[in-house]
């Protein structure tokens, strides 16, 4: 793929164990495939603790560290892949504020949580934390790879 390609940018989006517990899986996937972006890969894990300590690696330092990684660990998360035209910056902005007391209504957290620390959703925040991202959580060949009919409508 010509990863030049600015409709080929792609972000790691995950459904924390609170948003999956809770049902939401389908409503976030939903938001994503309704705005046009492409889901290229996804599946259901509970998360090696390993997995959770690299992914989370620059917060090791923060208070919340410990219990962010066991809240992670608790059950199982939705991984997934997606792709388009700035889809780090939009799919953070689809998410909403870190903080959901401070998402917007309208974002899926200031849609459906109130506490930080049970916030439902992961999505990377740069171009290259997505890379290293989707690296960490899925292997290549879990990458798929096929023409996405609705793109000549959305572009
Ligand atoms: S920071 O402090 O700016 O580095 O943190 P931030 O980028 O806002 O958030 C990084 C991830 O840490 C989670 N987080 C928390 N979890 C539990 N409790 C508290 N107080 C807390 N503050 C931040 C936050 O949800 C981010 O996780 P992800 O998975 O990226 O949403």
């Amino acid at each position: 793929k010509n990863m030049t390609d600015a409709n080929a940018e792609r972000t790691f989006i995950a459904v924390k164990p609170d948003g999956v517990q809770r049902g939401l899986v389908g409503e976030i996937i939903k938001r994503f495939e309704q705005r046009g972006y492409k889901l290229v890969a996804g599946k259901l894990m509970v998360a090696p603790k390993a997995l959770l300590e690299n992914h989370y690696k620059d917060l090791a330092d923060k208070p919340f560290y410990s219990g962010l990684v066991t809240y992670m660990a608790s059950g199982p998360v939705f991984a997934m892949v997606w792709e388009g035209k700035e889809v780090v910056k939009m799919g953070r902005k689809m998410l909403g504020a870190t903080n959901p007391r401070e998402s917007a209504p309208g974002t899926i957290r200031g849609d459906y949580c109130i506490d930080v620390g049970r916030n439902i959703c992961h999505g990377s925040d740069a171009v290259e934390t997505a890379q290293r991202e989707i690296a960490l959580w899925f292997k290549d060949d879990e990458l798929c790879d096929y023409e996405f009919a609705d793109k000549k409508w959305v572009y």
